[in-house]
C-alpha cells in the first residue's frame, strides 16, 4: 500500500482553526507537511499551530483582505518554506432568500468565499510556476453544483471557485501546478450545527450512505489529492457527500 509522505512539503490552509479547515491541517501535518493555520484570529490560529508542533505556524488573515493575505502568506513563507499546497478552505454563509438578500450579505459571502481564493492563489502562483510544482485544492460545496433555495450568494460563490479552479488549472498545468476542487456534502461543523433537527433529518434521508460527514472525510481527500497519488488529475471537483448528489 502506497503511503502518502508529504515531508518537506509546506501547506497553507485558509479557515484552519476549526471544522473542516483544522481536519485538513491535521491530516497533511501528519503526513509531515509544514502546515501554516490560517484564521481571522492571529492568536487563536497561533494556539492551535501551537498544539500541533513545530512544523506549524499560526498566521491571522482576512481572506477577504489582499493586503492581509499576501502579508500571511510573507509571514507563513518565512516561517515554514515556500507554499506547495494552498487549500482556500475559508468561507461563509449569510443565508437568506433572494428577495431579501442585502448587498451586504452578497458582497460578504462573494468576497470571503471566492475573491479570498483568487487573492491566495494569485499570490502563490509565482512561486509554484518558478518550482514547476504546486497544488491548489479548493473547498467549493455540492451547492455550488446544484443550487440551492435560501444561498444564491453562497452557490454563486462556490460555483465560481469551480469556474477559478478549472481555469487555473488550464493556465498552469503545462507548470506543473494542479487545481481541483473538493465539494462536500453535508458535514458536521459549527457552519451546520444551527441546522433545526427536522431539516437535518431530512437531509439524512437524501444520504445514500446513511449518515452526515465528518471533518475527516473531507481531509482525506485533501489529503489526497495533495499527494504523489494524484498527480494526474487537475481541473476536476471532487464530490464527498455520502451519495447525496448522484
Ligand atoms: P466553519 O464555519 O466551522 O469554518 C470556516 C472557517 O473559515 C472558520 O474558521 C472561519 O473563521 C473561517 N473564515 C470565514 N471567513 C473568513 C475570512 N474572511 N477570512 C479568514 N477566515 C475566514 O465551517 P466548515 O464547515 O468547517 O467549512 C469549511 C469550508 O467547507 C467552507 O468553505 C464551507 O463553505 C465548506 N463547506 C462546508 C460544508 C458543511 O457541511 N459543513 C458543506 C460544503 C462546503
Amino acid at each position: 500500500m502506497t503511503q502518502i509522505d508529504l515531508t518537506g512539503k509546506t501547506a497553507f490552509v485558509t479557515g484552519s482553526t476549526r471544522g473542516i479547515g483544522l481536519a485538513v491541517a491535521r491530516a497533511l501535518y501528519a503526513a509531515g507537511a509544514n502546515v501554516a493555520i490560517v484564521g481571522r484570529d492571529e492568536a487563536r490560529a497561533r494556539a492551535v499551530a501551537a498544539e500541533f508542533g513545530n512544523r506549524a505556524v499560526g498566521v491571522g488573515c482576512d481572506v477577504a483582505d489582499r493586503a492581509q493575505v499576501e502579508a500571511a502568506l510573507a509571514a507563513a513563507e518565512a516561517a515554514l518554506g515556500p507554499i506547495d499546497i494552498l487549500v482556500n478552505n475559508a468561507g461563509l454563509t449569510r443565508d437568506n432568500i433572494l428577495l431579501r438578500l442585502s448587498d451586504e450579505d452578497w458582497d460578504a459571502v462573494l468576497d470571503a468565499n471566492l475573491k479570498g481564493a483568487f487573492y491566495t492563489t494569485r499570490a502563490v502562483i509565482k512561486g509554484m510556476m518558478k518550482r514547476r510544482a504546486g497544488r491548489i485544492i479548493n473547498i467549493t460545496s455540492v451547492v455550488g453544483l446544484t443550487g440551492n433555495k435560501g444561498q444564491a450568494n453562497y452557490a454563486a460563490s462556490k460555483a465560481g471557485l469551480v469556474g477559478l479552479t478549472k481555469s487555473v488549472a488550464k493556465e498552469y498545468a503545462a507548470r506543473g501546478v494542479l487545481a481541483n476542487c473538493i465539494a462536500p456534502g453535508f458535514i458536521e461543523t459549527d457552519m451546520t450545527a444551527a441546522l433545526p433537527s427536522e431539516a437535518r433529518a431530512a437531509l439524512l434521508e437524501g444520504i445514500a450512505l446513511g449518515r452526515l460527514g465528518r471533518p475527516e472525510d473531507i481531509a482525506t481527500a485533501v489529503l489526497f489529492l495533495a499527494s504523489d497519488l494524484a498527480s494526474y488529475i487537475t481541473g476536476q471537483v471532487l464530490v464527498v457527500d455520502g451519495g447525496m448528489v448522484i
